[in-house]
């Protein structure tokens, strides 16, 4: 079970200074330690290659030769660099160091690697808060902006002033650190399967040289009705009920659709081996006697345990 609260930038009480540091200062760290020292939090920054910080001490950070001083020099420590495993080999000498303190983490990874991290964090006595950042540098700092958090409620709303400098739409999943990557990864799922469908539909009607600046538009505006309809809440319904009966688009016509999707690509001389699982699922459906059900009938052969 998740709580969601976002909080907008007006809601929240105003954050007052608290020094910082920030291990990490690749493309995302940059724009992490802008929005610091824009907003006045005393910043201490530490990067492996130290010459990134050269621009963020003309703009007021103080730069730590070592990760072990930036650590030392501030209640708040928020990392963010490319892998938990850089994490662990940053802070894992530095576990005497961490007492007392809160560790933010916004490195990307697994909700595994988030729940061990937090574990090691409890072990050396640190609050720990394990953050998603779902959009790129340069949407740091505006209000709209939303990051993923888990862990303890109470160091979320001790930080959340703090994090709102970072984006304005702030959501607590719950106090489960791993529930930000799991988020993370299933939107990123959502994100990189659109994008596949977009590139081979690109080259689908590529095959009749039709310009994908053509197509977009046709496809951008048919794609958001489609999307709505996916979106809504009976769809959600549905699969959290195994309530699969339904009047409208079922297993059967969305396994000819996928078919006819296949047999064009062949074709057309376009790859098929990314859509045959789809169709895999409708097929299996099929057989088992649920061709009339809702299609979203197809999470039952993909949940962990499934038969
Ligand atoms: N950029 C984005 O659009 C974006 C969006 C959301 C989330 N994120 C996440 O934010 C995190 C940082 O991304 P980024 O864009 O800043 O990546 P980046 O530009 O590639 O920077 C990577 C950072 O990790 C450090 N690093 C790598 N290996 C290291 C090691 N062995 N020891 C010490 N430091 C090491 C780098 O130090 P050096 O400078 O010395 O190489 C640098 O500070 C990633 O987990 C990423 O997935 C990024």
């Amino acid at each position: 079970m998740t709580t969601n609260d976002s909080t907008s930038p007006a809601s929240a009480p105003a954050q007052p200074p608290v020094p910082v540091a920030l291990l990490g200062l690749g493309l995302m760290g940059q724009a992490l330690a802008v929005a610091l020292l824009e907003a006045g939090h005393p910043t201490t920054v530490w990067n492996r290659s130290q010459a990134k910080a050269d621009a963020l001490v003309a703009q007021g950070a103080v730069s730590a030769p070592t990760a072990g001083d930036a650590v030392r020099s501030s209640s708040v420590v928020i990392v963010c660099v490319s892998t938990y495993d850089v994490v662990n080999e940053v802070l894992d000498p530095l576990a005497a160091d961490m007492g007392g303190r809160t560790l933010i983490n916004l490195t990307s990874g697994t909700p595994d690697e988030a729940r061990r991290s937090a574990a090691w964090a409890a072990e050396h006595g640190a609050e720990y808060l394990d953050g998603a950042i779902m959009g790129v540098p340069q949407m740091i700092g505006l209000p709209d902006t939303p990051l993923l958090h888990g862990g303890s409620r109470k160091t979320f709303e001790a930080q959340e002033g703090l994090l709102r400098v970072f984006g304005g739409a702030n959501t607590y999943l719950g106090d489960d650190p791993g529930l930000p990557l799991l988020y993370d990864m299933a939107l990123l799922t959502l994100l990189y399967a659109t994008q596949q469908g977009l590139t081979h539909a690109q080259a689908m009607v590529g095959t009749a040289n039709v310009s994908a600046t053509e197509f977009q538009p046709l496809a951008a505006g048919i794609f958001h009705s489609v999307l709505a309809g996916l979106f809504d809440t009976e769809s959600a319904r549905v699969v959290d009920e195994s309530d699969y009966a339904t009047e409208v688009s079922n297993v059967s016509t969305n396994q000819l659709a996928v078919g006819h999707i296949i047999r064009t690509s062949r074709e057309l001389g376009l790859p098929t081996d990314w859509l045959e699982p789809v169709q895999a699922g409708l097929d299996r459906a099929v057989r088992e006697g649920h061709a009339a059900d809702h299609p979203a009938r197809v999470i039952e052969y993909i949940r962990p345990n499934a038969s």
